[in-house]
């Protein structure tokens, strides 16, 4: 379908308002029509014949003619806006929905600045364009042609000059609007770039101060906003140019009309009235064919949007469903990697790995950071498919099992602590939605935040800010914690969940977390040694292979790079200390 044709089939919900609307803007279009017409026997009948009931009649006549067109202009204005802003809903939310089916990588290689550009600016473009499709096309295309009905009507002739000037007017037009549909594109993409800087700014603004970027900061910013006006200032130089090109196209034209008019009335062949009629429909299609034209390049714009806007909700998703998709309840927990391998791009950041844990096993990830740790448990929850060899969850391949399903296996705390702008119950909520209270509670109880919690202001109902800004890091880990907690999965992935513990609350979260690991499968990274001890099997991952697997005292007798490990955290003795906080970054 074309671009054009989508747009449409957004509007197509709502034709009810849109037929309002062109109903209306018709009525208003053809009006001026009327209207000059009307010259004609107005002043024919006022100055020819000396009808006075004429000067009663006109006042109320224009009172009415001109209330029917107030009321036309505001159903057709208010009808089609509303349409368009319906319509420009259901297509922000789609691209918003299909967004939310994309993988990890669009993510990555589209900036944060870029997306919320076409979600938000690139869209609003589009919303301008439906709004003057019909406003313009209807009301200003009807008002044309009824005055060239009228044109035509009175004289031929001069009809003829103006339709010499009209094509000429057109094809000027139809130039610009090119130009200003490709510039519109670029400027959006750099409007993108500027909410990229915005974004990074206000998200990372600790760093910015900590660093003093300010300056630097407000350089790159300056920089893209100058790029910024270098596209848009083009863009504005040719839509400021179609106007004035228009117009002394269009004075051409009445400077003939007038000239040849002038010696049709002395001559004879045209009377005044008539004259004074064309004149008036020539000096008002001028307006229409001037506001057809700037629609027109509105709707190029509008259009430069949309393939824009197409283009990510046509994105196809990377992890999808298969084809024939397994439906499974809750998997025990078994999960086994077949010799996976796995590249981000081109080189293989994962080689080779085989590995199974069995149900309710801890399985601790160790090993020199940028090894692959939290590659390797990405590919769990198919954040990323493998890209060779497979990952069984109870004997099942996951790429197999419904997307929905699959998600509901696993519960996660990453490196990053991500939390949302709400209140602290819900953010644990957003684990399991249909958790009651009192199971946000324990949960929270069980990751040793539920102190804190009711020390904020409004305890549980307590907002958080921006990705939990108020709260300290070890805070928001342990928030992380109870929503994975609540999730109640089979699987559970701890990436670095306790690093920002202080030893004392992280032996105490160790311990929730070894109860609640009892029914589950549990993949832990840790630098913190001391954190996996007790894990059934420990897995040293170096360069994205496993060099080493065993438990910590089979490790030790090895003497390999995980004895190493040891013996730089814990010290030479075999008996780690666990106060001890170092750690092998
Ligand atoms: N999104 C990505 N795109 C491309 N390469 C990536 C991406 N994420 C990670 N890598 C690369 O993959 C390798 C493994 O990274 P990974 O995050 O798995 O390491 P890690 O063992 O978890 O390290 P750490 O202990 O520091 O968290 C690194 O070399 C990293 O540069
Ligand atoms: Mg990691």
């Amino acid at each position: 379908m074309s671009t054009f044709g989508r747009i449409l089939h957004y509007c197509k919900p709502y034709w009810g308002r849109i037929v309002i609307s062109t109903i209306a803007s018709i009525t208003v279009g053809s009006m001026d029509g009327a209207f000059a017409y009307l010259v004609e026997p107005l002043l024919k009948k006022t100055f020819a014949t000396n009808d006075k009931t004429i000067f009663t009649l006109l006042p109320i006549g224009v009172l009415i003619l001109f209330a029917v067109r107030a009321a036309c202009r505001f159903l057709n204005d208010y009808f089609i806006r509303t349409a368009g802003e319906l319509a420009i809903q259901d297509i922000r939310n789609d691209l918003y929905r299909s967004c939310m089916t994309l993988g990890l990588r669009f993510f990555q290689k589209n900036s944060t600045g870029a997306l919320m550009s076409r979600v938000m600016s690139d869209v609003a473009v589009m919303q301008n364009g439906i709004a003057n499709v019909v406003t313009s096309i209807c009301r200003d295309g009807f008002s044309a042609i009824s005055l060239l009905i009228v044109i035509f009507y009175r004289s031929w002739q001069l009809a003829l000059i103006t339709f010499i000037v009209i094509p000429l007017t057109v094809f000027s037009a139809q130039k610009i609007g090119k130009r200003i549909k490709s510039l519109s594109g670029k400027s959006q993409e750099m409007i993108g770039d500027v909410g990229s800087i915005l974004q990074e700014t206000f998200s990372g603004i600790k760093v910015v101060k900590a660093f003093g970027l300010g300056e630097r900061m407000t350089g790159r910013f300056h920089a893209a906003t100058t790029h910024y006006y270098t596209f848009i200032r083009k863009a504005i130089k040719y839509n400021s140019l179609s106007a004035p090109v228009i117009e002394m196209i269009t004075s051409l034209g009445i400077a003939g009309v007038i000239w040849v008019g002038g010696s049709m009335v002395m001559s004879g062949q045209l009377t005044s009235a008539e004259f004074f009629s064309f004149l008036t429909a020539m000096v008002l299609v001028y307006k229409p064919i001037k506001s057809l034209n700037n629609s027109y390049n509105i709707i190029q714009a509008s259009i430069g949007a949309a393939v824009r806007v197409f283009e990510v909700i046509d994105e196809k998703p990377e992890i999808c469903d298969a084809e024939k998709a397994v439906s499974i309840d809750r998997v025990a927990g078994n999960v086994e990697f077949r010799d996976v391998s796995f590249a981000y791009e081109g080189e293989m950041v994962i080689n080779h790995v085989n590995l199974s844990a069995r149900h309710g096993e801890i399985i601790a990830l160790v090993g020199p950071s940028g090894g692959g740790k939290s590659t390797l448990v990405s590919l769990i929850p198919r954040f990323y498919d493998v890209t060779d060899g497979a990952i069984l969850f109870d004997g099942v391949d996951i790429r197999t099992i419904g997307m929905k399903d699959l998600i509901r296996q696993v519960a996660l705390v990453d490196q990053e602590t991500m939390l949302f702008n709400d209140t602290i119950a819900n953010n644990i909520r957003y684990g399991n939605f249909t958790a009651t209270d009192a199971e946000v509670e324990s949960a929270a109880q069980a990751a040793f935040a539920h102190d804190f919690i009711l020390e904020m202001p409004d305890g549980y109902a307590t907002i958080i800010g921006d990705r939990g800004t108020r709260l300290s890091g070890g805070q928001r880990q342990r928030l992380c914690i109870a929503r994975a907690l609540i999730k109640n999965a089979p699987i559970l992935i701890l990436d670095e969940a306790t690093s920002a513990l202080d030893t004392e609350s992280e032996q105490m979260v160790q311990q929730a977390l070894n109860n609640l690991m009892t029914n589950r499968t549990t993949f832990v990274i840790a630098h913190r040694l001391s954190t996996i001890l007790h894990a059934d099997k420990i897995l040293v991952l170096e360069n994205g292979r496993i060099v080493e697997s065993g438990s910590h005292k089979e490790l030790l007798e090895n003497s390999g790079l995980y004895s190493r490990l040891c013996s730089l955290q814990f010290g030479d003795s075999d008996s780690p200390n666990s106060d001890s906080n170092a750690s092998i970054n």
